[in-house]
């Protein structure tokens, strides 16, 4: 495949062209994203080295790169991060190059996955911060997505995302639960607007209802995400 390097400003960038197919190769690319803030204590984070491990297991010729959003987050979107899609390239301030160069790193990154791994706990309704920064940095237009006459388009087809999601209390067994859920139907619906329809959740719900709860809803998800990782290998 042949990149496009063009220049935007002072800083070089890669284009490289949204994926719509994969081809055929050896190595598979696997993005491993965390962004809880807890730790040691955390549960996604247990669940997503969990899913990348039986992934490995599952797929021996996969090629790992690890994201820490917790530690190192981009920073929340502004204007001067605004140019992907404002589509300004000339007269960018240093602050805005510094901030194109955040966003072409990530959405680089990004588009090169085959496979994505996201923790995504569920934090006040919705997902961390961190997460919210780095999917503003990735959706841009020509790249992620594009709006067409017939309505937007997702430009980031073909790849796998599997998201170890965990939640306190319990959602998803009731319309007002779903209703006031905020962070796996975004997670749905933003991929899904960058064309990603093979979308799998892994998730642990109750962690927060005592012992017995959590240790089911661990049990749960473990076997959810060997279902998955399984179901990959076929
Ligand atoms: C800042 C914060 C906000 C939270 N908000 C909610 C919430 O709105 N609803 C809920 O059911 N649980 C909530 N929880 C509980 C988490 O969903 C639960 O602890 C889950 O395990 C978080 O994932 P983590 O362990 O990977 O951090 C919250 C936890 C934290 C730390």
């Amino acid at each position: 495949m042949h990149y496009k390097t063009e220049t935007m400003d002072s800083i070089a960038v890669q284009v490289i062209p949204a994926q719509t197919t994969h081809p055929r190769r050896l190595i598979l690319k696997l993005l491993h994203i965390d962004s809880a803030i807890t730790g040691q204590n955390s549960v996604t984070r247990a669940l997503t080295a969990q899913i990348v491990a039986a992934w490995q297991a599952a797929h021996p010729h996969t090629e790992v790169e690890y994201l820490d959003l917790a530690a190192n987050a981009p920073a929340h979107f502004t204007m001067d991060a605004m140019c992907p899609r404002t589509g300004q390239t000339d007269g960018l301030t240093a602050a805005q190059v510094a901030e194109n160069a955040v966003s072409e790193q990530l959405v680089r990154q990004f588009l090169s996955a085959d496979v994505v791994v996201i923790g995504a706990p569920f934090y006040n309704f919705g997902i961390p911060s961190q997460l919210k920064a780095w999917i503003d940095r990735i959706a841009q237009p020509g790249r992620t997505f594009r709006y067409t006459a017939n309505g937007p388009e997702g430009l980031a087809k073909g790849k796998k995302v599997i998201v170890a999601s965990a939640r306190g209390g319990v959602y998803s067994t009731s319309p007002q639960g779903q209703a006031m859920e905020h962070q796996e139907s975004y997670l749905q619906t933003v991929l899904g607007f960058f064309g990603i329809t093979d979308v799998e959740f892994v998730r642990a719900e109750g962690v927060a209802m005592g012992d017995d709860a959590k240790a089911q809803a661990l049990q749960q998800a473990q076997a959810a995400l060997q279902r998955v990782v399984a179901a990959s290998a076929t």
